[in-house]
């Protein structure tokens, strides 16, 4: 069960720790999903921290998540590079993979900018497809805010515009004028670590999904239970299962082409430089 003071109390440790590292004022944070972590070489005046140099940051045990956090400024704006980001399957306590959301909260952020890996459902999504998440389905039926309420945190979050609708408006138009391909749609969260059945894909098709994944849906909802807007993006690495003749393999998904991690980097980039909240 969830003590909301010790939590509160951990994030505040985690928080000194940074603060003793660096006193950069964080606008925005960026979560990099598996394979994208290049645009955090691309900060500058880094300071770069072990996430095991943060006090109870769960321990990260996936490969393609550094798990670093990286502060600076990106197109001249603050922001913090989650690098570490925490999945359900590897076993840490539901709430932990809200922690990263909850520190960048406490850090002050405005904004969250969830980035993941993701296998295409819509037939149209294929592999090097950017997809700018409208809304989720959480077929995991599992949630991060289950327990007491946290600190700063509703009971019941609205769930209504997950994926802050003025926020995407601003997304689309730097696609749009960067030119930048792109397509929209509904991402499903399973808890993984399996990956999915053909069945089970072809019924995610039909409740309406286009992409399906094993990350960014709990932090969504972290982020709605404490009010902080958030926008999702989906890499497409590869067509979700039964909808291609080999079987799925992690080593796929971390080798996104390096053409779409420039665009995909692109579109932050201009997202960090124009967008406001
Ligand atoms: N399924 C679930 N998660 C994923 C996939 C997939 O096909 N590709 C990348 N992450």
């Amino acid at each position: 069960m969830t003590d909301p003071a010790l939590d509160a109390q951990q994030t505040a440790e985690a928080v000194a720790a940074i603060r003793a590292q660096t006193d950069l004022q964080p606008d925005l944070a960026l979560v990099l999903g598996s394979g994208l972590g290049a645009l955090a070489d691309d900060i500058e005046d880094a300071v770069v921290m072990s996430t095991a140099d943060v006090p109870h940051y769960p321990a990260s045990t996936v490969e393609g998540h550094a798990g670093r956090l990286v502060f600076g400024t990106l197109e001249g704006r603050p922001v913090m590079v989650i690098q570490g980001r925490v999945h359900a399957y590897e076993g840490h306590p539901l709430r932990s993979v809200g922690f990263p959301v909850r520190l960048a909260h406490a850090l002050g952020v405005q904004g969250i900018v969830l980035t993941n890996a993701a296998g295409g459902i819509n037939p149209a999504f294929g592999p090097g497809t950017l997809m700018l998440i409208t809304d989720h389905i959480n077929l995991s039926f599992l949630n991060p805010l289950v327990g007491a309420v946290g600190e700063g945190e509703v009971r019941f979050p609205d769930m209504s515009d997950p994926y802050d609708e003025t926020w995407r408006l601003q997304a689309r138009n730097i696609a749009i004028t960067q030119k930048i391909p792109y397509r929209e749609g509904v991402y499903v969260w399973t808890s993984g670590p399996s990956y999915e059945t053909p069945a089970e894909i072809r019924f995610f098709a039909r409740a309406g999904a286009d992409a399906v994944g094993m990350s960014t849906v709990p932090e969504a909802l972290q982020a709605a239970a404490l009010g902080l807007p958030v926008l999702g993006i989906s890499t497409i690495t590869n067509p979700a299962a039964g909808l291609q003749d080999t079987p799925l393999d992690h080593a796929d998904v971390l080798e996104v082409g390096r053409n779409v991690r420039d665009r995909l980097a692109t579109w932050v980039r201009g997202i960090v430089a124009e967008t406001r909240l």
